[in-house]
Formats: structure tokens, sequence, C-alpha cells
């Protein structure tokens, strides 16, 4: 049995989840009308209401004494501090400094961190002030019209997806695409419309060894030296972000044009470093620092308020309860702004490369369930898609439902249409319709018995499905900063109550190995004796139809 198991407060927890079980919300609910004001959190910027979760004042107590008798606190005080709490590669958790504003040095292997950070975001603002007003000029003298930003994974996802997210505040000095497979296909249709003259490529990636990266970048390369004028176009049209200056001063990239990456950010929580120079470079450095801000002011909250009302706290021990004690397998991510539509694939990167791991920090085999998979879509496309099964498969999945008060884009009635659907699905998702009421329903609309016995069955929904309401006031650069830092700092939550170290991910570099080894045969004419034969005869076939 794992130290975790033997808490008094998991052993309760145990207990306490078999009682629920057996428990409906709506009793919940109808026995206890201050649910909404005890079991929900309001910020300046926005609310999370979890009302709608299976539990109760005795629930919540014994999960926040979960985290106590886990140490949150003083876990959480060494990841601000520097402490190396990355175990498995010996290194600090230093997403929070790139938002800090302290003159305090924070010290990380003799080193000022602060000053660093400084130090690039004044890069950072320079060169993209250069870039916006026109004075980055490309190599035959033009102004930049298009970025492109090479990277995948953290590299990617979280730039991408803030990009998405405030197109509203893009003043449109530049446009922005973001490449991240390395399936031809896209680089191809990305670069066909553009002139080779006014484009701009950021090569992002921390290690500067991602195959996929690289080769993308190889072709970028190709594609402008193809038509430049003169060998120099490379300074002129490639910066890189990464912590191997080496590599990247080897691949051809100008020392000036690399910003700095440090070990100390981990790439799913990298959108704060340069790695979020498409977004400063979008919407101007202004609103990149009120990106910053908006996640600083969730630190804060994170660091200073009672566990009882820390909405990262709160959040990450509902999806303990949810997934560890009461079952759930998967959870859903359902934004209903248009904005978010990035987020779900946002979240499973941060969530599932994070957490999704089956042995302790000391390398114990985990016996219980760990972090659900993550998925979703726009809630609304959701709605006529897979919200079936929400309703009624007989697998529960607990699902956050993100949405907002004002629209940034307002068209008559459509803000309001969108969130009467956001209110109507949490409340059926809980409420649910049992067998009577239905069939009293069919009756008053005149059904005939057989009718009713036919269909009854099929039309009971449950209920009794979890969901967390978090509802933002609007969607700006610093409410997003405080959604996606909310979120970093439930994940990391969850890794301390699990015992889990969310900093590494190991689990990828079987395949990437694998991967190496392949490409060499696809592009040769060996054929390793180790493959498996479903792999060997895949390959196989695919030499032979490729010839
Ligand atoms: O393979 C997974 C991963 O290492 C992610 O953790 C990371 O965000 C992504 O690849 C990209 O890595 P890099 O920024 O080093 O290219």
């Amino acid at each position: 049995m794992l130290a975790r198991q033997t808490l008094a407060s998991w052993k309760k927890l145990n207990q306490l989840a078999q009682d629920k079980k057996s428990q409906h919300m709506n009793t919940l609910f109808a026995e206890d009308s201050k649910r909404f004001d005890k079991f929900s959190i309001e910020l300046p910027r926005l609310l999370l209401d979890y009302s709608k979760n299976l539990i109760d004042d005795e629930t919540m107590a014994t999960l926040l004494k979960l985290a106590e008798e886990t140490e949150v606190t003083e876990w959480r005080e060494k990841m601000f501090s520097g402490e190396k709490i990355n175990k498995t590669e010996h290194r600090a958790v230093l997403h929070t400094a790139l938002r800090r504003y302290s003159d305090e040095p924070l010290v990380v292997d003799g080193e000022n961190v602060t000053d660093h950070v400084q130090q690039q975001l004044a890069k950072m603002e320079a060169f993209v002030n250069k870039v916006r007003q026109g004075h980055w000029l490309g190599y035959s003298g033009k102004r930049i019209t298009d970025i492109v930003n090479i990277g995948v994974g953290g590299s990617n996802l979280g730039p991408q997806m803030v990009t998405e997210a405030l197109k509203h505040y893009s003043d449109n000095s530049v446009n922005v695409h973001y490449v991240s497979n390395v399936d031809g296909a896209q680089i191809v249709e990305i670069l066909r419309p553009l002139n080779p003259e006014k484009v701009l490529f950021i090569v992002s990636s921390k290690t500067f060894t991602t195959t996929e990266t690289m080769t993308n970048a190889r072709t970028a390369i190709n594609w402008l030296t193809s038509s430049s004028f003169d060998g120099k176009s490379v300074a002129k049209h490639f910066v890189a972000v990464t912590a191997n200056k080496e590599n990247a001063v080897g691949f051809g990239i100008d020392e000036d044009n690399i910003f700095d990456m440090w070990d100390w950010v981990g790439g799913r929580f990298s959108l704060w470093s340069a790695i979020g120079l498409p977004i400063a470079l979008d919407l101007g450095f202004d609103q990149f620092r009120a990106l910053l801000d908006g996640a600083h002011e969730m630190d804060q909250h994170f660091l200073s308020a009672p566990l009882a009302q820390n909405m990262p706290v709160i959040m990450a021990l509902l999806s303990v309860w949810n997934t560890t004690f009461l079952g759930a397998r998967s959870q859903a991510i359902l934004p209903y702004d248009q904005t978010l539509h990035m987020l779900s694939a946002y979240l499973q990167q941060a969530e599932m490369e994070s957490n999704g791991k089956s042995v302790t920090w000391d390398g114990d085999e985990v016996d219980y369930a760990t972090v659900p998979s993550i998925w979703g879509e726009l809630g609304i496309n959701g709605q006529h898609a897979f919200y079936q099964y929400l309703h009624q498969s007989n697998n529960v999945v607990p699902a956050d439902f993100i949405g907002s008060v004002t629209s940034v884009t307002p068209v008559k009635g459509h803000h309001e249409t969108l969130m009467s659907n956001f209110f109507a699905q949490t409340q059926a998702l809980m409420t649910g319709v049992d067998e009577e009421q239905v069939r009293a329903d069919l009756k008053a609309k005149g059904r005939t018995d057989a009718y009713i016995d036919t269909v009854a069955p099929h039309k009971v929904h449950k209920g009794n499905r979890p969901t967390n309401t978090l509802l933002l006031k609007r969607i700006d650069p610093a409410t997003l900063g405080n959604l996606i830092a909310l979120y970093e700092h439930k994940i990391f939550v969850q890794g301390i109550v699990l015992q889990i170290c969310s900093f590494d991910q190991w689990g990828v570099e079987l395949g990437k190995g694998l991967a190496a080894k392949i490409q060499h045969e696809l592009e040769s004419d060996a054929l390793d004796a180790d493959h498996d034969c479903s792999t060997e005869n895949l390959i196989r076939f695919y030499k032979k139809v490729s010839q």
C-alpha cells in the first residue's frame, strides 16, 4: 500500500465515496439551499461554481484535509521558491517566475532568475516593436507582414491557443501562422500564398532537437534561400527560441536572433516566456504583459487564499475526488466561447503530459486511478455531436463548462442563445429526468400507452453528472492569463496529492527513439530484425507501395 493510501483522509474518502455513489445531487440540492454559496468561489475576473459535484460539507472537509496531509502548501512554497521539485530531471519548476514582479532575487544554481527574465522580456519587447512598427526589414528591404511560428507541443499549443483566443485584440500589424505538423501538407499550404521577402520565421524548440520542428525549419530555410538574392537572408528572416543556443547557432541562426529558454521552464508551461513571441507580435507587447499580469494575479490567489477558497486547489481536489475515489476515467473540457476553441487541445497536453503517469515520484507503482483522459470541443458543437454520450451513456464524464458573460464580438441575440445552452446543459446533466416524469410528459402530449411503453426507457436521463462551471466576465488578455494559470496550478496540486512528478515526460521517449530508427529503414533498404511481425509487415507494405 502506498503512503498516500494510509492517510486518514484518504481512507475516509474511500468510505465517503461508497456512500456518495448511491446519492443523487438532486437530493443534496433539496437538502441544502446554501450549496451555491458554499461551493462557489468568486474572483475579480471569474466565478467558479462547483456545487454540481457529488459532494457535501463532509466530503469537502475531508478533501481539504487530504490537501493538508499531502502538504500542498509546503510543496507550493517549494515550487515558487525554485526548489528542484522536478526530481527525475533535477530541475526547478519556475514558470511563475516568468510573470513575477519583484526586485527580490530568485536564485537557481547560483543565478538570479529574475534578472534573466527581465533581460529577455526587454529583448522581446524591443524585437516586437521593431517588427510591428516596420523597422525590421527583410533581405530586400521590405517590412515583415507574416510571422510563421515553427514548433510543436508546448512550443506550439500555448501560443496558438492564446493567439486564437485573443484575435479580437490584434491590430493585424502582422499575420501570425503556426506550423507544427511534420506532414509537409501543413507548411506547404501555409507558405504557398506568402512572399519570402516579407516573412519572419520563429523556430521554437526548447531542446532544438525535436525532429518534426527541425524538419519544418529546414524546409523553411530552403524555401527562403531558394528565392532570396543573397546568403544573408537567414539572419533577417529567422529567429529562434531555445534553451540550446549551440544547436540553434549550428543550424544557421544568427546568435543575436536567439531568445533564451531555461531548463526550469517546462515546454507545456512556457507560453509566458519568449515561446510567447508570436502572441506578442500579434497583439503588441502591452497586451502580452496584460496576459502575464493576469497569470500573476492567479499566482497570488493560489499563494495566498486559504485552501477552502483556493480555486486551483478546489479544482484539483474535485478532479481527484471524481477520478480516484468515484472512478471517472475521463474529463471533458467544454468551452462555449468560439475564441477558446483550442483550449481543450492545450489542456490535453498540460494535464495529460504532466500527470498521465503510473509511478509515484519515488518510483513505486500506483494502483489507484490518477488523472482522467482530457478531451473536449466547443460546447455548442459538442451538443450536436457527443453530448448524447455525456447525458445517457453508462460512463460518467465529469465536465468543465467555460463561458463568458460579455461577448467580445456581440451580434444581436447570439450570446443569449449561446449562454442559455451553457446554463441549460449543466442543469440537465445534473437533474436528469426520471421515468415517471417522462411518462407524465408523454401522456400530457396525448401519446398512446403503447408508444409510451416503447419510448419511455429511452428518454430517461439519470442525471447526477458532475460539472464545474467557470464563468469569465469577458475574454481579455488578463482573464485568459487567470484561466491558464488556474489550470496550471490545478495540475500541480493534482500531482502533489497523487504523488506524481508532474514536470517530466519520459513517456514520449520510447516512441521517439523507435521513429528515428524506422525513418532510416524507410529511407534505405534496411529492415530491422527486431520488429514484431505487425510492425514489420506494415513497414514492408509501405515500402512496397511507395516504390
Ligand atoms: O515530445 C514531447 C515534448 O518534449 C513536449 O514536452 C514539448 O512541449 C514538445 O515535445 C516540444 O519540445 P521542444 O520545445 O524541445 O521542441
